[in-house]
């Protein structure tokens, strides 16, 4: 307008209405989208107010340039001083009104925001603290219950490993006792009916059919003996007690051999006093289990059976070179017992797979062990 109103410019007036008609265009889009996009809500008097400011000052912008348009230039220039600028100032002063209008709800909008953000951080706050106290105490909880499992777990396997030994024991005691009972008892009157027999066979007459049955029942009383003392053996081996393991095991391994079919090859290493008493009979059973073993599982026709006097111990390892442990393998009571009879000589068991497959079971006794009734 200051251009338009200096009397020096080239253009007539009317040059300036293209550029009028784009601020009018692009004002109006400015407002539409003001409308969509404004923080403060105006009221309808605002509304209308700004509405009224801009009509008007477009009709005066209408009414100068149709002045303008029929040559009347210096009335135009008078629209646009008295009225015109008038008119701009009204609309920049309800503008700038409306300007600070916007901060202020700007500014209000600005604070509702930090106060929601205040609420939803305390709500989250409270939420996390809620749930590690509820992770917290489930946590606790979770701990207190399983450490009272595990210690009912570990007392129960207590008791059962005593139960197992005494049971342990208990075989062992009535298996030495019945042997005692077979090889003393019966052993001596199977012996005192034998020389009885023999002695009424001398008073027969030589070549009567009485001499003739009292020999053959003195001969079923014989093989009667031998029967009651290698079953007295087999329940418990009395060269065990008297000689040792090793000597147990010399006896031993021939017998399985013919009972089971099986090779045995035996290894002796190192020197020691003999093994007897209970870890003497603990170390028999466990060979005799894993042999047992071979014979019915392994698939083996032959086995290895070594004992190994080392400084610390004994090592006995008995070997096979069959099928070996499968993922189908049974649950029995073999392998149990051996590893109780370990624990009761304070040792070691161990079932490993030798280089060339099958089964090898290594029992390894310390040497207080061996000195010691276990
Ligand atoms: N030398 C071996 N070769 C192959 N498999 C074996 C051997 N020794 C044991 N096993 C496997 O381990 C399983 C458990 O053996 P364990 O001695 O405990 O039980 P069992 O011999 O089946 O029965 P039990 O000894 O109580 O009469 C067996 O069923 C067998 O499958
Ligand atoms: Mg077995």
């Amino acid at each position: 307008m200051r251009d338009m109103l200096d009397a020096g410019q080239p253009y007539p007036l009317t040059a300036w209405a293209a550029q009028l008609d784009r601020i009018r265009v692009d004002l109006d889009n400015a407002l539409r989208r003001e409308e969509k996009v404004a923080v403060a809500r105006r009221t309808p008097e605002q509304r209308r107010y700004l509405g009224n400011s801009l009509a008007q000052f477009w009709d005066a912008v209408d009414r100068m340039f149709a002045l303008a348009k029929t040559g009347r230039e210096a009335d135009a220039r008078e629209e646009i001083r008295l009225s015109l600028q008038a008119r701009q100032a009204a609309l920049s002063t309800a503008v700038a009104r409306l300007l600070v209008e916007n901060n202020e709800s700007e500014e209000q909008t600005a604070v509702r925001v930090q106060e929601i953000y205040d609420r939803v951080q305390r709500q989250v706050y409270w939420f996390l603290t809620a749930t590690l106290v509820a992770i917290a105490l489930t946590s606790l909880y979770q701990i207190r219950s399983n450490r009272r499992l595990f210690a009912r777990l570990h007392s129960l396997s207590a008791q059962r490993r005593e139960l197992v030994q005494k049971l342990i024991a208990a075989r062992e005691s009535t298996l030495h006792h019945i042997s005692r009972e077979l090889h003393d008892e019966f052993g001596q009157i199977l012996t005192a009916m034998g020389s009885m027999l023999g002695r009424a066979g001398k008073h027969a007459p030589e070549g009567s059919p009485l001499r003739a049955e009292l020999r053959e029942i003195n001969e079923l009383a014989q093989s009667t003996l031998t029967n009651v003392r290698s079953l007295s053996q087999a329940l418990h081996p009395s060269i065990l007690d008297e000689v040792g393991l090793e000597a147990a095991l010399e006896w031993y391994l021939p017998t399985v051999e013919k009972q089971v079919g099986i090779t045995v090859c035996y290894e002796r290493s190192g020197h020691a006093a003999p093994v007897t008493g209970t870890a003497g009979i603990h170390v028999y059973r466990v060979v005799q289990e894993a042999l047992n073993n071979v014979a019915r599982h392994s698939g083996a026709d032959r086995a290895w059976v070594r004992l190994r006097h080392e400084t610390g111990g004994l090592d006995v390892e008995v070997e096979d070179h069959g099928n070996g442990f499968g993922p189908a393998s049974g649950r029995g009571l073999g392998l149990v017992a051996m590893r109780e009879r370990a624990d009761i000589l304070g040792g070691t068991i161990e079932f490993l797979t030798p280089a060339n497959g099958g089964t090898l079971v290594r029992l390894t006794v310390p040497s207080e062990s061996l000195k010691s009734e276990v």
